[in-house]
């Protein structure tokens, strides 16, 4: 991958100075009595290897002083760093590196957050509940607040629209609302038709896809989606058959209905959750059984493939793809066709359960904003007061209830949230590096 800010890379950062400890340049000290090979047994360096700290050296050989991008790549760095000299001060820590004398100074607060074995502060915008230990991923489960119906009092968690304009504080726990809980209702958004897609670039950019920047939700004469008839929809996450999926969901309420078509949200990280404690060969089956989702209209042919629960490396749910409505036949031997499907349905049952399921019956001018790789949403089926008054089917037009929903994305969200987290004290950002300031910086390309 080249890099954004350009130029070029320079192949070996400048020797800056002399050892700042009475040590022998150009050679490999022997093991310390911590057992660590490469020089780094100071205490100050708390187990951090030599290659680690150089390829983190903040120095502006190494780093540029104004975008904080790396500038040497690891390539450019000898094949056998060592620590040669450590001077640790109050609140910054010296390090001389051979064989070549290159000097780095560190932070002592940035080191220890890194190098303590304990995890140190690493909580991140949004974070919920349980602290991770190791280098985390914000999207997992172990980043999350994972929520029952009962735990949300039955209703999604809810935000007001000129308030979150207004008041930052109040659209940074909004947008944290999403990232911890994975969604939010937004109240007092203008019922006018395009007001959806100044919510989406308040958190970020819109995803335009071929339903097009925004699509409309109501019921037609000829939908070529099932969103786009009265019929109940069961909790599920949208586009599964595009690759990425679209991480982030809107949906803003421009007319109601008046029976029927309430929203429903359910946390599919909670739903997977329980499926693995309930019946764990159920989950590892949709953990690794790969489905294919597909849609196709007359401009469109799309499809992708990935099991229904998505893990991490570590093993961490990531991502659910949840969609009966475009998943293609399975091709399995019997025997495993039979798993899976069971195992689909046990999933699809407790996501679809009083017990998982708030509902919010949106009103004009609401507006939900929900984690689409995660929070599983549906609806009830309604009626509509024309379609009613002359006696209509659940598929006939002229449709009253009238949502507008476009697509957005978490990364833009997550960025949203940690640059207004920065003026108020909160996390400042993902990166870390130990940037001048010792704030954690941009990384780039
Ligand atoms: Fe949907």
């Amino acid at each position: 991958m080249t890099s954004v800010a350009g130029g070029p890379v320079r192949a070996q950062p400048p020797v800056e100075n002399e050892p700042v400890q009475a040590e022998p340049t150009g050679q490999a000290r022997p093991p310390t009595p911590t057992g660590e090979p490469d020089g780094t047994g100071h205490p100050a360096l708390r187990g951090l290897p030599a290659v680690w700290l150089r390829a983190n050296c903040p120095c502006a050989g190494c780093r540029d002083p104004g975008s904080g991008q790396r500038l040497v790549t690891i390539t450019d760095l000898p094949a056998e760093v060592t620590v040669t000299g450590v001077r640790a001060a109050d609140a910054t820590v010296e390090v001389v590196f051979g064989p070549d004398g290159h000097r780095a100074v560190f932070p002592a607060a940035w080191l220890a957050r890194y190098g303590d074995p304990a995890g140190g502060d690493r909580t991140g915008p949004g974070r919920g509940g349980r602290a991770g230990t190791e280098q985390d991923d914000d999207r997992t489960e172990d980043a999350k607040r994972l929520w029952a119906a009962a735990d949300l009092g039955g209703e999604p968690p809810q935000g007001w629209w000129p308030r979150y304009l207004a008041d930052p504080a109040h659209r940074r726990s909004c947008l944290s609302a999403v990232l911890a809980l994975g969604v939010i209702v937004l109240h007092d958004v203008p019922c006018e038709p395009g007001a959806v897609l100044a919510v989406a670039r308040s958190l970020g950019y819109v995803r335009e896809t071929n339903y097009g920047k925004l699509f409309d939700v109501r019921a037609e004469r000829a939908p070529a989606n099932l969103a786009f008839t009265r019929l109940p929809i069961a909790p599920h996450t949208d586009n599964p058959y595009r690759d990425p999926v679209p991480t982030v969901q809107l949906l803003h309420c421009l007319r109601g209905a008046p029976g029927g078509g309430e929203s429903t949200f359910t946390d599919g990280f909670q739903a997977a959750a329980v499926l693995r404690s309930q019946d764990p060969a159920a989950f590892d089956c949709l953990t690794t059984t790969p489905v294919t989702f597909a849609y196709s209209d007359a401009g469109t042919e799309l499809r992708a493939t990935g099991p229904m629960i998505g893990l991490d490396p570590r093993g961490r749910i990531r991502q659910i793809r949840l969609n009966g409505r475009s998943l293609t036949p399975i091709r399995l031997p019997a025997a495993q066709a039979r798993s899976f499907y069971a195992a689909y349905r046990a999933f699809a049952e407790l996501a679809a359960s009083p017990e998982a399921m708030v509902t919010a019956l949106l009103a004009p001018g609401d507006c939900a904003i929900f984690d689409n790789t995660r929070v599983l949403h549906g609806r009830t089926g309604f009626t509509d007061a024309a379609a009613a008054h002359r006696g209509g089917t659940h598929n006939q037009s002229t449709g009253q209830r009238h949502l507008q929903g476009c697509y957005a994305d978490l990364d833009g969200l997550a960025s949203a949230a940690a640059v207004l987290a920065r003026s108020d004290g909160g996390h400042p950002g993902h990166g870390g590096h130990p940037g001048r300031d010792g704030r954690d910086g941009r990384a780039g390309s």
